[in-house]
């Protein structure tokens, strides 16, 4: 096992009503808050109200940011820096999914930076200050909740990227699966693939002797097996909604990561497919990750896929190892599909002709595109291909 530091300074507050919580969170630390949201649906839900109510009783006054789509884009960042210039906001309050969440990491870095806040994405500039920020969690998926990242597109140049740093971990997050309730069967579905795929960028990678982590995390890819279908075909079912959005926090938060190096190859992949065709990032990941897990198979991964193969799926052990290999990746792909998730890139709009500037894009934008297997630019090719 790798050298680590594990710390997570993010206070969770998981469960129905928690948001209570928020007044003790809040009340003497701010002023003013700046509330940022997405296309609506924590208003149309009552979220929003739920939150407002609280902090009013508390005696804090609030602006707001609203309107973030996903696959978020740098305008709102800079929209929501503005704003807590001009208002004098010492705290950001993200209501909604990874897109709100991450918006808000952006702003409050960009905040306190007197340059450009897409240097942090682009020029690697280390982050020395933040607003601090806190979340209430209304999708489980990222795990932006309890992590250090932020992933932001710029338009124009069809740019989709990451930063990352310690300021910009949330405060406090608050985490009603009841908030959950309210989202459709496809963002269910796309959360639990995004779950799962962040499992497996930290279980597909060196070195093997990580055995807790590796342990948990099959733990947790369990869990989804066992809850996704459900959350999908029961939205109100309290125990699935609280696992799957346990899981989502667990699978991103340095629990199995540190310690290894993870692999990213499909979150690269993924990130400059949506960067172009604004597709949901968990979609993009059930579609390539199958893919991709074909791709890398050789004789020096085998005996990773052996182990998922086992101890996730419970495949046999007495068959041959190449054999239980590809059923796990079978698996995957049937899993995947059984959620209502789309299989083919085809499928969601996305054309052929650019795989060749996504392959290059994500070799220009990272110094290594996976780790478990590094790939090429003609690998990247031939995955996207294979995946339409
Ligand atoms: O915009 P609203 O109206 O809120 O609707 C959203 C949106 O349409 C809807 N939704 C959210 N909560 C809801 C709800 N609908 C009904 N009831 C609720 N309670 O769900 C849709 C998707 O929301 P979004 O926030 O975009 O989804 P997600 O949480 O999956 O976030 C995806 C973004 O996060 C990035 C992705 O690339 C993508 O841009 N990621 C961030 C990471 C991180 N910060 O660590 C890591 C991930 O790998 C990922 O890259
Ligand atoms: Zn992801």
């Amino acid at each position: 096992m790798q050298n680590f530091v594990f710390n997570i300074p993010t206070r969770v507050h998981f469960g129905k009503g928690e948001v209570r919580a928020l007044e003790e969170e809040l009340e003497g630390r701010t002023k003013k808050v700046l509330i940022v949201t997405g296309q609506g649906s924590v208003k149309k839900y009552g979220i929003f109200d739920n939150v407002v109510e609280t902090l009013k009783k508390a005696g804090i006054s609030y602006v707001e940011l609203s309107g973030i789509k996903p696959n978020p884009r740098l305008k709102s960042v800079y929209k929501g820096i503005e704003i807590c210039r001009k208002e004098s906001v010492d705290f950001i309050l993200a209501v909604g999914g990874g897109s709100v969440i991450d918006t808000s990491k952006a702003i409050a870095a960009g905040t306190r930076y007197e340059g450009d806040v897409w240097d942090f994405f682009v020029k690697n500039i280390p982050c020395a200050a933040a607003l601090p920020l806190g979340s209430v969690l209304t999708l489980a998926a990222t795990g932006s909740e309890m992590n250090s990242y932020a992933v932001i597109t710029k338009e124009d140049e069809e740019r989709k990227l990451a930063f990352g740093s310690p300021f910009v971990k949330p405060v406090f997050s608050i985490l009603d699966p009841e908030y959950t309730y309210t989202v459709n069967k496809y963002h269910t579905a796309a959360g639990v693939a995004d779950i799962m795929a962040h499992v497996f960028e930290e279980y597909f990678s060196q070195p093997s002797s990580a055995y807790v982590q590796d342990r948990m995390a099959e733990a947790l890819l369990r869990v989804c097996i066992r809850y996704g279908p459900r959350a999908c075909e029961k939205p109100r079912d309290y125990e699935a909604r609280a696992n799957i959005m346990w899981a989502s926090s667990l699978a991103l938060n340095g629990l199995l990561g540190e310690g290894k190096s993870g692999d990213w190859a499909c979150h690269s992949i993924e990130h400059e497919i949506s960067a172009i065709y604004d597709i949901s990032h968990g979609v993009g990941l059930a579609i390539i990750v199958p893919n991709w897990m074909k791709h890398v198979l050789s004789s020096e991964t085998l005996e990773k896929f052996v182990e998922y193969g086992i101890n996730t799926w419970g495949i046999e052990k007495k068959k041959k190892d190449i054999d239980i290999a590809n059923a796990s990746i079978e698996k995957t792909r049937e899993f995947f599909n059984s959620l209502g998730l789309p299989s083919k890139l085809s499928k969601v709009n996305v054309a052929a002709d650019r795989f060749k500037d996504m392959a290059r894009a994500a070799i220009k934008t990272h110094p290594q595109v996976g780790s478990f297997k590094k790939l090429s630019e003609k690998d990247i090719i031939q995955i996207l291909t294979e995946s339409f």
